[in-house]
């Protein structure tokens, strides 16, 4: 054996006895739910952060008087739309109304199609319904957990108007693939980066690939207003109509107020100088907790990987920087003597680490059934045309994704590695004495 050979195999020895003894210490320990201790005891950091300089900005705007579009707001777009490698921002009232402005400005209306993710939250699909346009699904590539880039192209006709890649959780869908789809088939790109501050593909925001990409600075978002919403964009037209569509069809540019009565639908979906002054004031540290969280997550994923049953969402290789939103993994229950993926969640939460099942279908909600099947949407798209609906967006990975789909919030990775050991350390638990808990 040469010397590299001898390295390595001594390497995965030493690898294989520490699983082991790990192993045979989880197994030594009884799980919370069955009566023993939990692995965590202390609380996970708490959410949203609040700062001095945060209070003494808001008790400014309210001094001021002044609570509308006043400095605070247009400071926030200039430096978000830097942040994001974008020569353009529209802060908007949330991220739900930044998708509906991106989309409204595109001109999306009733007998377009939207293509979208099935792992997503309901919003992605609510905003396309809004404007009497019909969602269709694209299956999951369950490895991400984002949209699978091999099957879009399928999903084009000539009533497709936009296309909504999700970077879910922060992990950053595949821009390449999906941008050259976009490029061919001459449709618009509207990224949901909801769930990505400061993610990034290939060195650049996540957001700034595309036509427009949206984020949410809803209460649990890595940056947060309790609510609040921005669109950046490269495209200088695209800003004026995302701008005119979310102001009352105010010009962005030119006098203030000033309205151009052209354009349009619109509507009000701006954002409030007390939101823009809570984000700016936590700009200075989110580069500094985005860090924090890639290294736990990194470390972290070497740990759980080694555990049978336990997948880890893989990124993209395009995508160099992960938000980290939510840090997400797969969960095999056969790996678990039949112990379900619920049962599972329970068991992690007696031990003191907070994490939820992910998403259940959207392609399958009542909510967008319902709305299929509205007299608006008969009359534009046609019995024949809605019951092919079902059919055209069945997704049999994403619904094997959700049934094994577990996450833990961003705040879990605000911590340590101490903190993220004992993470790994309950899964362990809960592997070693998992017949125990599915029979009890
Ligand atoms: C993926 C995704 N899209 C859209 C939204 C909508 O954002 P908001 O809640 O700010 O309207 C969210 C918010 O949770 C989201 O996670």
């Amino acid at each position: 054996m040469n010397r590299r050979a001898f390295l390595a195999a001594s390497g995965s020895l030493a690898l294989a006895n520490a699983v082991a003894r790990r192993s045979r210490a989880a197994a030594a320990d009884k799980p919370a739910l069955l009566g023993g201790k939990p692995v965590r005891t202390d609380p996970f950091p708490g959410w949203p952060p609040t700062s001095a300089p945060m209070e003494q900005a808001v008790a400014q705007v309210v001094r001021s008087g002044k609570w509308y579009r006043n400095g605070n707001v247009e400071a926030f777009e200039e430096r978000y739309a830097e942040m994001n490698n974008a020569r353009f921002c529209v802060a908007t009232s949330s991220g739900t109304t930044a998708l509906f402005t991106s989309l409204g400005a595109l001109g999306v209306g009733p007998g377009d199609e939207v293509i979208v993710p099935p792992f997503t939250f309901l919003a992605t699909v609510t905003v396309v319904l809004l404007h009497h346009a019909l969602p269709v699904f694209v299956d999951s590539d369950p490895e991400t957990f984002l949209m699978d880039p091999g099957k879009l192209d399928a999903a084009v006709t000539d009533r497709t108007k936009a296309v909504i890649p999700v970077h879910i959780g922060g992990n950053v869908a595949e821009l390449d693939r999906i941008g050259a789809v976009a490029e061919s088939r001459k449709i618009p790109i509207v990224g949901d980066a909801c769930q990505a501050h400061l993610a990034e593909w290939k060195g650049k925001s996540a957001g700034s690939w595309g036509t427009t990409g949206c984020y949410s600075f809803q209460l649990s978002k890595n940056l947060c207003s309790g609510e609040g919403g921005a669109i950046v964009t490269n495209d200088e037209a695209a800003a004026d109509a995302c701008f005119a569509f979310h102001n009352c069809l105010r010009r962005r540019s030119g006098a203030l107020g000033e309205l151009q009565y052209r354009g349009g639908r619109n509507g009000n979906f701006r954002m409030t100088e007390f939101q823009a002054a809570v984000l700016l004031s936590q700009l200075p540290e989110i580069a500094a907790r985005a860090a924090t969280r890639s290294e736990n997550a990194a470390y972290l994923t070497s740990q759980l990987r080694e555990i049978p049953g336990i997948r880890p969402a893989k990124m993209y290789e395009g995508c160099t920087r992960n938000a980290y939103h939510l840090y997400m993994f797969r969960y095999s229950a056969e790996q678990f003597a039949g112990l379900s993926r619920n049962g599972f969640v329970k068991a992690m939460r007696a031990e003191g680490i907070p994490c939820s099942p992910g998403y259940d279908p959207l392609n399958k909600a009542e909510f967008i059934r319902d709305a299929l099947s509205s007299p608006a949407y008969r009359r534009v798209y046609g019995d024949a045309e809605l019951a092919r609906w079902a059919e055209r967006c069945e997704c049999p990975e994403n619904d094997r994704l959700c049934a094994e789909s577990v996450w833990l919030y961003q705040n879990v990775l605000l911590t340590d590695r101490s903190a993220m050991d004992q993470i790994a350390e309950a899964v362990r638990k809960i592997h070693a004495h998992a017949a125990a808990l599915a029979s009890a």
